[in-house]
């Protein structure tokens, strides 16, 4: 039976852990396949091992646009065209409060999340328009897109500049029919968090079942996200089934930019009952 992504081309960078694996993972089980870029050797070979036929590991580190251009070229390369780019690889940056983030600091975010994604947005439309017949770039923005104080000022700055990338492509690239999405995860259980974090490598995994319980709240719907569910909304993006949708932040947070975390309404009402009686 054909799969969602049958006879698509991908490229996937940050692929190799998190919701990037993930996504791999989803897409290859959909037909896809697949160039994953990253940094961790390791991880990538073992990756290409394991679907060999539908997986091609090329090191890529997205801060050089060199880098994301030769992903590019792999794709064409071993499969033939280009469908999809995912623009998925980052990290937590530095966290600086905003009052003390120096501009080495800012830079290196902005290498990392936010040039990253003009390359890959770049590369790909330019192989787009030169296949001709469109294309979907999809980029992991973050809540940390829609407002402030889910992170580092640096990582807040750079995701809200994901969001600019994206709308500025839909306005130059829709008329050749090649679309442009972002994701928006609320708090996702991946090694982001431990790296990010300063906890070691070896209590990374006791230290995401600790967030699992104690951060469940910050969504409405009452639990953390998975990595499954960021890749379940990249599959759509990448796929036809969302042929008409451009331009467009997907929330992938359990409602969490949706609504405000204070009980305004619940106080609003006891200081009125308040008010009246007095
Ligand atoms: N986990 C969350 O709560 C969360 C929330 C919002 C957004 N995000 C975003 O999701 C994306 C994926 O993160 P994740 O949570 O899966 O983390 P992760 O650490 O599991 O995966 C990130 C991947 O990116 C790779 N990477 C890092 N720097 C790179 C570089 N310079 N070049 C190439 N690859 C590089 C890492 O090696 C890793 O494989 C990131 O853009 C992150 O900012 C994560």
């Amino acid at each position: 039976m054909a799969g969602k992504l049958t006879g698509k081309v991908v490229v996937i960078t940050g692929g190799v852990s998190g919701i990037g694996l993930a996504t791999v993972e989803l897409f290859v089980e959909e037909g896809a396949c697949i160039v994953v870029g990253d940094i961790q050797d390791g991880l990538g070979t073992a990756l290409q091992q394991r679907f060999l036929q539908q997986v091609l590991y090329v090191r890529a580190d997205v801060t050089d646009d060199g880098a994301v251009a030769s992903l590019v070229e792999a794709a064409v390369e071993r499969f033939g065209r280009l469908d999809v780019m995912f623009n998925n690889a980052g990290a937590g940056g530095d966290f600086s409060a905003l009052i003390d983030l120096s501009r080495g600091g800012f830079d290196r975010a902005l290498a990392l999340l936010t040039h990253s994604v003009l390359s890959g947005h770049q590369h790909a439309a330019r192989q787009f328009r030169k296949q001709g017949g469109g294309g979907a770039i999809i980029s992991t923005a973050s809540a940390a897109s829609f407002q402030g104080g889910w992170s580092g000022a640096a990582y807040t700055i750079a995701k809200h500049a994901v969001i600019g990338i994206m709308r500025q492509a839909t306005a130059e690239l829709a008329p050749f029919g090649i679309r442009s999405n972002a994701i928006c995860p609320g708090v996702i259980m991946t090694p982001i968090m431990a790296s990010a974090l300063g906890v070691p490598k070896t209590r990374a995994d006791e230290f995401l079942r600790f967030l699992t319980q104690r951060f469940a709240k910050v969504h409405p719907i009452g639990r953390v996200g998975f990595p499954r569910d960021v890749a379940e909304a990249a599959l759509f993006l990448a796929s036809d089934a969302s042929a008409f949708i451009t331009g467009v932040s997907l929330a992938v947070d359990g409602g969490a930019t949706a609504v405000t975390l204070s009980s305004f309404n619940a106080e609003v009402a006891v200081a009125t009952r308040e008010f009246l009686a007095s």
